[in-house]
């Protein structure tokens, strides 16, 4: 006869999670699958062209799927070390650049260690700090929503933080930071200052990667997701002095890039001129969504030096949004920050993506006003 198990309800067993965790919700975008305009992630409108997954599908076919991949690949790294002119040995290569986020929560953050954060932010930063019961100082924005870096400098410097997070341009609101301000920072802080640069391709003002020569204490985020275009394959990476990233190194899962993902950004690489003409485009495209919400009457819009843009209007967020998914049209309300109530953000996609979205944008608030 078994005996009873010491623990036989799963209530229980749900008590065993740290509670940093359990406090938590999953990160879910919750899209509605069948809309057929997705304009809610910032990803890219524009898949692999057809011949290069056409190579792929053949370069498949030479993979040792049953061999393990190099801790780091290899490969992949002396590329984008090559494109970006540093270091290979101060770059990792993440499972996206998320995952690396996390890799910066394990390697940096024990409770109560004083973090710095601007708002609103990329919610991520915010939950790996929670989860690791970090001392977190947000630091709210100007009434324009643009950075205070004053103040993010007066709260790195008073609460001695140990990491700073600025994702320039910001992922809500498109806006970013100049050179100057971020080295201001940089220079104060006594802490790494992780500089998020996710829409790095589409900001006027650049990358921060020159500072690394001078100042130690700076890493550099990047992803493949977004100007890239390869938010399904999963690549992001870090860019630090080789000294600091072989410490973060210890503390990453190993293998998190896999032999395929790393032939997939080799490929797309070699394809400079298709990137660069895709990116202007999306530039462009964003302006232009710019340039029309700020012609329609009612309507807010924030400027943008990303591939999507936030903008709101005299009708309640969520009903907006629902009206627009009616219409075939995915946006993504970004009232769960307590500083954009209201706003909804939009993602440049193609011409006639960025056209079905004003068009029906156009046709909802029409709607509305003859109700
Ligand atoms: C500021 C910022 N950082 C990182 C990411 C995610 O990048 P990845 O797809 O490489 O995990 C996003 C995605 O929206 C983002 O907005």
């Amino acid at each position: 006869m078994p005996s009873t198990p010491a623990l036989s309800s799963i209530d229980d067993v749900l008590t065993l999670i740290r509670p940093s965790v359990r406090d938590e919700h999953a990160y879910v975008v919750g899209a509605p699958s069948e809309c057929e305009v997705k304009l809610n992630q910032n990803e890219s409108p524009y898949d692999l062209p057809a011949e290069l997954k056409q190579e792929l599908a053949e370069a498949f076919t030479h993979i040792d799927a049953n061999r393990y991949p190099n801790e780091q690949p290899n490969e992949l790294r002396d590329a984008l070390a090559e494109r970006d002119g540093v270091d290979p040995e101060g770059i990792i290569v993440g499972n996206g650049s998320n995952e690396l986020t996390y890799t910066f929560g394990t390697a940096f953050l024990d409770p109560g260690t004083p973090v710095v954060m601007p708002r609103p932010m990329f919610s991520l930063y915010e939950k790996v700090a929670r989860i690791c019961n970090a001392d977190l100082t947000p630091v709210p924005p100007r009434d324009d929503l643009s950075f205070d870096a004053d103040a993010i400098k007066r709260a790195v410097v008073d609460t001695g933080a140990v990491m700073t997070v600025l994702t320039t341009p910001n992922n809500p609101t498109g806006l970013a930071m100049t050179m100057d301000e971020i080295e201001q920072i940089v220079r104060a802080a006594e802490g790494i200052v992780v500089v998020d640069e996710a829409y790095v391709e589409f900001n006027p003002a650049g990358s921060a990667a020159d500072l690394l020569e001078t100042y130690p204490n700076v890493v550099i985020l990047r992803t493949l997701s977004k100007g890239m275009g390869l938010a399904g394959v999963r690549l992001g990476y870090m860019i630090a002095r080789p000294e600091l990233a072989h410490e973060i190194m210890k503390s990453r899962l190993p293998f998190m890039v896999d032999r395929f993902s790393e032939k997939i950004a080799l490929a797309l690489i070699q394809h400079d001129d298709l990137l660069s003409e895709r990116v202007a485009a999306l530039k462009q495209a964003t302006q232009s969504l710019i340039a029309a919400l700020e012609e329609m009457p009612g309507v807010e819009v924030v400027p943008s030096e990303a591939n999507f843009c936030i903008f709101r209007t005299e009708r309640d967020a969520d009903a907006l949004q629902a009206d627009l998914a009616a219409s075939g049209v995915l946006v993504r309300n970004m009232g769960g920050y307590p500083e954009l109530p209201g706003y909804l953000r939009v993602s440049a996609g193609t011409e006639a993506e960025n056209k079905a979205f004003l068009t029906a944008l156009e046709r909802s608030l029409a709607r509305v006003d003859t109700a």
